[in-house]
């Protein structure tokens, strides 16, 4: 593989940064420094950045704080997608979001090109478990809680058992182990209630920190489940 193209898979820039970094004489090949982006490398080779060791990784695992206002998508030809918002630095080959979440919703969404494990993730034999930090219209009562929990019919399908913390007489953070189609506002409807903000907080293991809205950031497989 072309040295540029190497670089720019183990997330160092774009091919426009690392013909930059290249011209800077920061990358040594095989002890020699080396500009020309043309020649060839592989994973075999000893190749360093400023004297540190890149690492090859053929996946790749990333987390965004989604904003409103996109739709979990790779493309669509009338709405803003969120791979609008993957910054030049991510790796793009391949790279896809696993699950979905709604245009208005916000949060929690990991993004990576291995098929494995999105399918893993979303098998409901898997039983991941996501946390939804849920404001709604009205207060949602005791009894609500209880029936949240227990499971609620949302057209024909009686949801799994969930587990609720109250955060306020309207909010709650709802804890499920299932991703049926718009799951979290047809539960609350199921309710008598109405969402008027959702926001994923908790995926797998993933949990969003202090991770700005709109901001990505690389993790490792590890950290997933
Ligand atoms: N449940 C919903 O209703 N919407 C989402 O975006 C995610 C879960």
């Amino acid at each position: 593989m072309r040295l540029d193209k190497y670089l720019t898979e183990c997330g160092l820039g774009s091919r426009s940064d690392v013909k930059k970094i290249l011209k800077m004489r920061e990358i040594k090949v095989n002890g020699k420094i080396e500009f020309s982006p043309k020649i060839n490398v592989s994973t075999a080779d000893k190749i360093l950045h400023n004297d540190e060791m890149i690492e090859y990784k053929a996946t790749r695992y990333y987390i965004m704080n989604k904003p409103a206002g996109y739709i979990t998508a790779t493309e669509d030809k009338k709405h803003k997608t969120v791979m609008e918002i993957i910054p030049e630095w991510v790796i793009q080959k391949n790279l896809f979001p696993v699950g979905r979440l709604d245009k208005d919703t916000e949060g929690l969404l990991l993004f990576t090109n291995d098929g494995p494990l999105s399918h893993e993730l979303l098998s409901p034999k898997k039983h991941v478990d996501k946390i939804y930090y849920v404001e709604a219209e009205k207060t949602i009562t005791d009894e609500d809680i209880k029936k949240l929990e227990l499971g609620v019919d949302i057209g024909g399908y009686i949801t799994k058992p969930s587990s609720c913390e109250r955060v306020d007489k309207n909010k709650i953070n709802l804890t499920i182990s299932e991703g049926r189609f718009h799951q979290v506002k047809k539960m609350l409807h199921a309710v008598d209630n109405c969402v008027v903000y959702l926001k994923r907080i908790k995926f797998a293991n993933l949990e969003l920190g202090n991770l700005e809205i709109g901001e990505v950031k690389e993790i490792n497989m590890e950290e997933i489940l």
